[in-house]
């Protein structure tokens, strides 16, 4: 299987896709990083995950601080020794004149 005991690390991942494709996954099992701001709702996800059959780190990270992206980046490879997936799932809006600024839930729109 394509993702067996790969490194996938997944942002987003205490619920909606990210979640779901965690949970998809785990049946090959991979070795899930899962990070996103809410601690309680990622044990849940890794515990799903867990008995599907990944081995699983939770690292709870809001991506929008940078330090946070480095400490989780740095608690992958220390539990796994290298990366090979990265999914950056929580949604980002453009604006013009701005830098990426991120939104819980995207309005209708697009990057530019
Ligand atoms: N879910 C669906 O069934 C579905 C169907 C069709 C289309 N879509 C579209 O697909 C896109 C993704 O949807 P989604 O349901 O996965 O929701 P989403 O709002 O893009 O992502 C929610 C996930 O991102 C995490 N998150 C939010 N802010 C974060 C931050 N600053 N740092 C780290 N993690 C953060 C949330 O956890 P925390 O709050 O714990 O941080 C949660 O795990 C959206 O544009 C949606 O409209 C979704």
């Amino acid at each position: 299987m394509a993702f067996t005991g790969r490194v996938i690390v997944i942002t987003g991942a205490s619920e909606g896709i990210g979640a779901e494709l965690a949970r998809q996954l785990s049946g090959e099992k991979p070795h899930l990083v899962l990070a996103a701001r809410s601690a309680d709702r990622l044990e849940a996800v890794a515990a799903d995950c867990r008995a599907r059959g990944a081995r699983r780190l939770v690292q709870p990270t809001d991506v929008t601080d940078d330090a946070q992206c480095r400490v989780l980046i740095e608690r992958a490879v220390d539990a796994f020794g290298h990366l090979d997936v990265l999914v950056n799932k929580p949604a980002y809006r453009c604006t013009p004149g701005s830098r990426t600024r991120r939104i819980s839930r995207p309005t209708k729109g697009s990057c530019a």
